[in-house]
């Protein structure tokens, strides 16, 4: 029996993966390590707490003692970590916090993996989920491959790009089998709605203002969750260490123009008029800082590993908002408390 161990599990993409991983592989003993902080809920895994091979450890990665006690209890021969604060807004706001769990976080994981692997890192390996943003904005055209040049320009990006340097130094001066890969936006079910697809659908549902950042022109790349989870497997098996790859969805969209469509299907679903769910979009103050496109090259993956999005982009969308507005209590329960205050210093003033 293998055991990995699954950082940052409770949250939106380490749900998936968890979820994944638990129900394809029966024989893996999968650890998931979380703070549960804001962004983790357990009620992300409820239809996995009790299966046989799954266990949950509330850690925080920033308590080295802690994390090398657990790694040397479990002896894991695989980790992924994706642990992190994650919301580019926050770390505008807070840099700090990124700075400690992105960085300080990684560094003691990476410490923990080669203390118990020694020289004994054979079949071992450390997985590294980053993101596209660290090769920093793009113009109106070209795309990030993984040769792209580091660039990375919010706090969350910069703490995200040092964490991958980090990983690529151990690899490279200690060999620590590892492998990164960097996504693009993942949108589907289960993401804490201070992201832009789940707080749009969360607002237009409440008839609340649509914040729109500037003028909606800037460009993401959008990935079903599931998508990349499946990624994550096929990398993890499969990837070479040392190696890189970008996963995107080839599938670009201006937020305004998304804004559109989210408010278009809404309407459908929810009764309304045709252009009612619009008139809530309210343009307001820029993200300092704002990147203004993002866009993968993924076909290092595709070729290689065989790795291919299997979604169109409006059916994953339709099927994103049938779960929201089907969970409205998951909804509820995370948007009541803390919550009200981290929308109210963050979009009240703007
Ligand atoms: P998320 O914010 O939804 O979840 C992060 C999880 O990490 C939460 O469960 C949280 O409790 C946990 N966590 C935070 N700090 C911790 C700490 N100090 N110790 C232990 N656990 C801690 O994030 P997400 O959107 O699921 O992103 C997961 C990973 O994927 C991140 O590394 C992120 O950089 C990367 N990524 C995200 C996207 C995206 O579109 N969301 C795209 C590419 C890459
Ligand atoms: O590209 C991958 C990254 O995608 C991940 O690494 C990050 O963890 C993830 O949060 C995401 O970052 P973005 O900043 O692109 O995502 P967000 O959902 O915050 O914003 C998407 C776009 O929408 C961005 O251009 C900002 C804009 N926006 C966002 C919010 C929350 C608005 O116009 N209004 C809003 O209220």
């Amino acid at each position: 029996m293998k055991t990995i161990i699954i950082t940052g599990g409770a949250g939106f993409i380490g749900s998936h993966l968890v979820r994944l991983f638990v129900n394809k592989y029966p024989e893996y003993h999968i650890v998931n390590i979380d703070k549960l902080t804001y962004a983790g809920n357990l009620a992300n895994l409820k239809d996995v707490e009790d299966a046989p091979n799954y266990e949950f450890i509330k850690a925080d990665i920033v308590d080295a003692e802690h994390i090398f006690s657990i790694f040397n209890k479990y002896q894991p021969d695989g980790i992924i970590h994706l642990a992190a604060e994650s919301h580019v807004d926050r770390s505008i706001s807070n840099p700090n916090e990124f700075i400690f769990t992105n960085i300080v976080g990684t560094a003691n994981l990476l410490n923990a993996a080669r203390k118990i692997w020694g020289d004994k890192s054979e079949g071992k390996r450390f997985y590294h989920v980053s993101t596209d943003e660290v090769y920093g904005s793009l113009g109106k055209n070209g795309f990030f491959k993984e040769s792209t040049a580091y660039d990375p320009r919010s706090p969350y990006s910069a703490s995200k790009a040092s964490s991958d340097h980090l990983v690529r130094a151990y690899g490279h001066t200690f060999n620590l089998p590892s492998v990164i890969s960097n996504c693009s936006n993942n949108y589907g079910s289960y993401q804490f709605p201070e992201k832009l697809i789940p707080l749009f659908i969360n607002n237009i549902r409440n008839n609340k203002a649509l914040p729109v950042y500037g003028k909606g022109e800037n460009i993401r790349d959008w990935l079903w969750v599931e998508d990349h989870a499946r990624a994550i497997d096929i990398i993890f098996h499969q990837g070479k260490n040392g190696d890189t790859y970008n996963i995107g969805g080839h599938n670009e969209w201006t937020n305004i123009d998304l804004i559109r469509l989210m408010c278009r299907i809404m309407d459908r679903k929810l009764g309304r008029k045709t252009g009612e769910s619009e008139k809530l979009i309210s343009y307001v103050k820029d993200r300092a800082g704002h990147d203004l496109r993002y866009a993968i090259d993924s076909s290092k993956l595709q070729k290689e590993l065989h790795w291919t999005p299997s979604l169109q982009f409006e059916e994953g969308l339709e099927k994103t908002i049938d779960w929201y507005l089907e969970n409205e209590e998951w909804m509820n329960n995370i948007t009541s408390g803390d919550y009200k205050k981290y929308y109210e210093d963050q979009y009240t003033k703007r």
